[in-house]
């Protein structure tokens, strides 16, 4: 944007655009009196080649001309992404072309021949509406700007942690982001996959467009077609008023399929049609409809199985995964855990009025042990529980759920006992001797205590309070294979 101390005491720069030679000279005369910045021009492109090298405010522009119509010099002008606001100056009787350009994102119209006050309004009101988006962006950008967060929005949208699997998934995010291709994310439930659309989102083209989450799982099957597409006035009981569905809603910005494997059949041949031809229908309508998205989608399910079952459909799956992220789960990534765990506290801390929470030492390790299955959301909801649970700020093994106790020398015998196998009923019927019961209470504890530290001898004899030399030879007497439990710390829990 041009500077402030540039244009002095200029309310604004302002193109004009029409093929009528008079419009554009009153014009010019009259806006450049009240103190504007006017430049005029009577040919759509180059209009468009000035205001790609020329910060320019706003832009009046007739609708109908010669070389491209008023909408087509819109639509261009919205592609590039230029943050100029557009009024439409429509003649006599062509005032749904003018509503139709609103649509297409216009700040406004108005009818000629106009008075001079009225522009003034319709032009103070575009300023001011261009002056708050250009301090949204500012403030955009200092976000985008902190190094080494990430996600561009509220910090509890930024997506956590510091291992190597999640910079690369990181980096793939900021690679694919600027593209328009579509981008199909796959993972375990919980992963984060919902927070990876929401970064591509946020730093793409787009991100000042709007971020329309659908979860196809969710909507009842009848109603997904009008969810999706919208519908006329009367396309079916009930259908009291037009509707537009999720798909337009997105238009301009991206759209979010969640558990698209879910999507039914009939749906995903209309889809594809939205994909290929950038265009829909909407239920009961006849018209057609374009739309400009990037597509977005996201499933737990092994697509390539549902493809083979005949409940998805192969050429929809291939138009959706142009660009492949795999989220991770959280036990291939167990240094992000003790990461993740100190965000949830800060953030969910705050939200329940307890700002100031630590965790002790071998609460944070212990957690770092745990299976997750769930993988992030289920961190996030074991932090949060331990937070409303704690009587002290300090949280401490004795909060953590049941599967990390087990790990700990804290549990009580009768767990153990419980962890091992051995039911009451098969401590009566068949009890091990005292020697293999603890032999084998020493290897899972050991065990899960080296793949917490990732096979980290040294960290797991300080955990475990013994020397080095000692646990050693526990290793080596109890036959534990650190190779095996390196590559897990790397695979598996
Ligand atoms: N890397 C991360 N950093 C911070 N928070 C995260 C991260 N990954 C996931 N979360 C949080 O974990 C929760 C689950 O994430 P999200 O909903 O994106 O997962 P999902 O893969 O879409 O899950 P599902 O398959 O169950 O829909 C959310 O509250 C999200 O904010
Ligand atoms: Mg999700």
């Amino acid at each position: 944007m041009g500077s402030k101390q540039e244009r002095g005491s200029i309310r604004g720069t302002i193109l004009v655009l029409d093929d009528e030679e008079n419009m554009l000279k009153i014009l010019s005369k009259v806006l450049t009196m009240e103190g504007f910045h006017v430049t005029t021009f009577g040919e759509p492109s180059a209009a468009l080649e000035f205001l790609r090298q020329t910060p320019t405010d706003v832009v009046l522009s007739d609708i109908r001309m010669p070389e491209m119509t008023g909408r087509e010099f819109l639509v261009k002008l919205r592609e590039s992404g230029l943050p100029c606001e557009i009024i439409m100056m429509t003649a006599h009787g062509t005032i749904e072309g003018a509503i139709d350009c609103v649509k297409q994102g216009a700040y406004d119209y108005i009818t000629k021949p106009f008075k001079t006050e009225e522009l003034l309004v319709t032009l103070g009101n575009a300023l001011e509406h261009k002056r708050l988006k250009d301090v949204n962006t500012a403030l955009s950008d200092a976000w985008n700007r902190k190094p080494a967060e990430f996600g561009g929005v509220e910090p509890e949208r930024r997506l956590f942690g510091d291992s190597p699997a999640m910079n690369r998934v990181r980096e793939l995010i900021e690679r694919v982001a600027p593209s328009q291709s579509p981008v199909l994310i796959t993972g375990e439930s919980g992963t984060g996959k919902e927070l990876a659309a929401r970064a591509i989102h946020a730093y793409s083209t787009r991100g000042k467009g709007r971020f329309v989450a659908i979860n196809c799982a969710s909507i009842p099957e009848t109603l997904i077609e009008s969810e999706l597409f919208g519908h006329e006035r009367g396309a079916f009981t009930g259908a009291t008023d037009t509707k537009i569905g999720l798909v337009e809603l997105a238009d301009g910005g991206t759209l979010f399929l969640d558990e698209i494997g879910e999507l039914p059949l009939a749906m995903q041949a209309k889809l594809l049609r939205v994909l290929q031809e950038r265009e829909l229908t909407r239920v009961g309508g006849l018209a057609t409809i374009s739309v400009d998205i990037r597509i977005v989608s996201a499933t737990n399910r092994k697509l390539a199985k549902c493809i083979e079952e005949k409940t998805f459909r192969e050429d929809l799956y291939y138009r959706l995964n142009v660009i492949a992220i795999e989220m991770p789960a959280l036990r291939e990534r167990r240094e992000d855990i003790p990461v993740l765990a100190e965000h949830f506290l800060r953030t969910r801390g705050a939200k329940h009025g307890r700002p100031d929470m630590t965790f002790s030492e071998n609460a944070l390790d212990a957690l770092a042990g745990m299976s997750w299955h769930g993988n992030v959301r289920e961190l996030e909801n074991v932090v949060e529980r331990m937070i409303v649970l704690a009587e002290t700020d300090v949280i401490t093994t004795d909060l953590l759920p049941d599967e990390a106790v087990q790990l700990r020398r804290s549990s009580t015998s009768s767990e153990r006992v419980t962890r091992l196998g051995l039911s009451a009923q098969a401590m009566i019927e068949e009890v091990p001797d005292f020697r293999s019961a603890r032999d084998s209470f020493e290897r899972e504890y050991l065990e899960a205590l080296l793949r917490a530290q990732n096979g980290n001898v040294t960290e797991a004899a300080r955990h475990a309070g013994m020397s080095r030399r000692n646990l050693y030879d526990k290793i080596e007497k109890l036959g534990i294979d650190l190779t095996l439990i390196k590559g897990d710390a790397g695979r598996e829990g």
